[in-house]
């Protein structure tokens, strides 16, 4: 089997999230799209509240507190990432932004990416494609088509018609067939020496 990383960014702010159950459900179904493939998919979420302060103080510093680096380089190294946020005001939460504000400009290159929004009602579904979709779109991260919306109402036991499930199911799959498109991510060091040891000595 192939082996590859999925990374999952939640910027859920309540305990328990919206956004992280979303999350957990988009994973789920990325894990069992990537293995009908033959790719066994290693998943590390995020959750960007436990973030908070250090993607402020990155901001302020120009520095990532260790914690945050660490997350910042999951994110640049996974094979594939599932962006999930509240909608606030319309739009991406200011948290997701933020984080995204401090991952580097070209760390999504070429990266599939899934995105994914919670919220209190169902006007603000457009937000994914007017919002969360331009600003990876800017990344130069390869949006799947497919983007999964769920609205408080999507969580009630009226919504047994599918349709969210449907939408997970599908945005995984077709996040998994993209990485499964690629060779696995790698990330340049910036300290590699781009001339051998020996001609530097010439
Ligand atoms: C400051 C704030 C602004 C919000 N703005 C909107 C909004 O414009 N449209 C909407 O549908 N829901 C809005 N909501 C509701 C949240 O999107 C919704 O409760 C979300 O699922 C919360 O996610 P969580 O449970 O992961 O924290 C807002 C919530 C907060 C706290």
């Amino acid at each position: 089997m192939k082996q590859r990383t999925l990374v999952v960014v939640s910027a859920g702010l309540s305990q328990p999230s919206s956004t992280r159950l979303l999350a957990d459900q988009l994973s789920a179904a990325a894990v069992t799209a990537a293995a009908e493939r033959g790719i066994e998919l290693h998943v590390r979420t995020i959750e960007l509240r436990d973030l908070a302060h250090d993607i402020m103080n990155h901001l302020l510093t120009g520095f990532p507190p260790v914690a945050l680096k660490e997350a910042l380089d999951a994110v640049a190294g996974a094979d594939g990432l599932i962006a999930v946020s509240p909608i606030f005001t319309a739009s991406y939460s200011g948290l997701f932004k933020s984080f995204f504000d401090v991952v580097d400009k070209d760390a999504l290159a070429d990266k599939p990416v899934l995105i994914a929004a919670t919220a209190g009602t169902a006007r603000h579904s457009l937000a994914l494609e007017h919002a969360l979709r331009p600003l990876f779109g800017y990344l130069r991260a390869v949006v799947v088509p497919t983007s999964v919306f769920a609205a408080s109402d999507d969580w009630g036991a009226d919504s047994s018609d599918g349709f969210l499930q449907t939408r997970i199911v599908r945005g995984a799959t077709e996040l998994a067939t993209e990485i499964d498109r690629r060779e696995p991510a790698t990330v340049a060091d910036p300290f590699a020496l781009t001339v051998s040891f020996e001609d530097l000595l010439k």
